[in-house]
């Protein structure tokens, strides 16, 4: 590789450290050095400071220390969606390049200072979009662009959040309220609708949006339910019960990743997962939390050039993963992560064919390795070596989307225009 750019982490947790200082400091050590970093969590900042190998006066646990200086070149933001504008707006300041995990914000106003801030900067900031890195996403878009299909028509998505993956992340865990995080459409579907916006290559007009919080409630708890699984009648029974979902998981799996989350940072084991669902936010009952995001929203998207979409977000499928159609005057395109495949077909020529989503990725890493594809990414971007792929300009397009949807959906449904 030409050079080494060096890299200062805020926020050293599952995204921060697990996506991008560990890879950084192993696989892509040619590429990347992480010299600073910065947790408030004084456990968290040991960890990450032990997986990193770093000494002990480039490691930070207090915000304003760490942002006196300028580090690295490269800043990597990987705290929770509420810290977000804040820090990458210290971060342009110092004249850091950045990379901030998604969602950016849900505030239009924030979305234009930001813009504003890194355009008069003169740095570059890209977003964690991890999906316009991944493979089988790549691939869609190298085909719509081909012309195989033909004219793009319309997108149809659905994100499938899988019923424990809900359960853990937005009703017990930090998505669950929209106050501390953002609304359900940015926290979790970004992606989706980033990628949307990209296959249309065209600005969205306007976003109609319903939705609601149907079942994670206290009127939907089982007669004589208790407030934390351990204690309650229905432990072995109910589907959403944090025995079944944190320690039966294990036994096939005794790394299994939401049972590491609930215990962090201390090691998994059966003892502290017990310890967890015990005492700790994880193993409180799904009807008595105090969540307030939705877990069904549908959304309708009218672009200039005339695409049309339709995006659905649901919780209750025994399935992960994302299902996604491109619609072409000639055929069409799927996406199926459910079932691997991603299958192209062409009206009049009888048979699809067929790609395995697997054989596309072979880093194996997370988000049908767009968490690799993103680390490789940003070293080309910052190289020179390709064009930007998830700018701030470019991800606040799809930002946009997810703020009028949002307002469609508090005013029930209503036409809003996104710009
Ligand atoms: N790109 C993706 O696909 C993807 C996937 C999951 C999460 N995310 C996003 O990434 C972000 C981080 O998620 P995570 O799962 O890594 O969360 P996490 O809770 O595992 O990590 C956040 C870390 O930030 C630390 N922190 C909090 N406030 C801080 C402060 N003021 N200064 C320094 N450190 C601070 C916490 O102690 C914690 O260690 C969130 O915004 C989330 O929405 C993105």
């Amino acid at each position: 590789m030409d050079r080494i750019i060096t890299v200062a982490i805020i926020g050293c947790g599952g995204r921060g450290l697990g996506a991008f200082g560990k890879p950084m400091q192993t696989k892509f050590r040619d590429r990347f050095h992480v010299v600073a970093i910065c947790d408030i969590n004084p456990a968290m900042l040991a960890n990450a400071r032990e997986a990193l190998m770093l000494p002990e006066d480039s490691c930070f646990l207090s915000e304003d220390v760490f942002f006196e200086a300028k580090r690295a070149e490269l800043l990597v933001i990987g705290t929770q969606d509420q810290d977000h504008v804040r820090m990458v707006l210290k971060g342009l300041q110092l004249g850091y390049d950045i990379m901030v995990e998604k969602p950016i914000s849900s505030s239009r106003e924030e979305c234009a200072k930001l813009l504003t801030a890194q355009r008069e900067s003169g740095r570059r900031v890209f977003v964690g979009h991890v999906l316009r890195y991944a493979p089988a996403f790549v691939k869609a878009d190298e085909l719509l662009q081909s012309g195989v299909i033909g004219q793009l028509i319309s997108i149809n998505g659905t994100e499938q959040v899988w019923y424990g993956h809900f359960a853990h992340s937005y009703v017990r865990g930090s998505w669950r309220r929209s106050e501390d995080s953002t609304p359900m459409i940015l926290a979790k579907s970004c992606h989706d609708l980033d990628l949307i916006q990209h296959y249309a290559r065209a600005r969205c007009v306007s976003v109609s949006s319903v939705g609601s919080l149907r079942w994670f409630k206290a009127e939907n708890a089982p007669e004589g339910a208790a407030k934390r699984c351990t204690e309650c009648k229905y432990m072995e029974t109910c589907p959403y019960s944090a025995k079944r979902l944190y320690i039966d998981r294990m036994k096939n799996r005794p790394d299994y990743i939401f049972s590491s989350i609930i215990v962090r940072p201390k090691k998994l084991t059966l003892e502290t997962a017990w310890e967890a669902i015990r005492t700790g936010p994880y193993g409180r009952c799904v009807y008595f939390c105090d969540n307030d995001v939705v877990d069904n929203q549908q959304c309708l998207m009218r672009f200039e050039n005339g695409v049309t979409a339709v995006f659905d977000m649901n919780a209750f499928t025994g399935n992960g993963g994302r299902l996604l159609t491109l619609h072409g005057s000639l055929g069409e395109i799927i996406i199926n992560e459910t079932e691997d495949y991603l299958r192209i077909k062409r009206y009049g020529v009888e048979e699809p064919q067929d790609i395995a989503l697997s054989s596309l990725d072979s880093s194996g890493s997370g988000h049908g390795g767009g968490d690799e594809g993103i680390v490789r990414g940003l070293y080309d971007m910052l190289t020179g070596k390709i064009a930007e792929v998830s700018s701030l300009e470019e991800s606040l397009e799809s930002h946009l989307i997810g703020i009028a949807a949002e307002e469609s959906r508090l005013r029930g449904g209503e036409t809003v225009m996104v710009h």
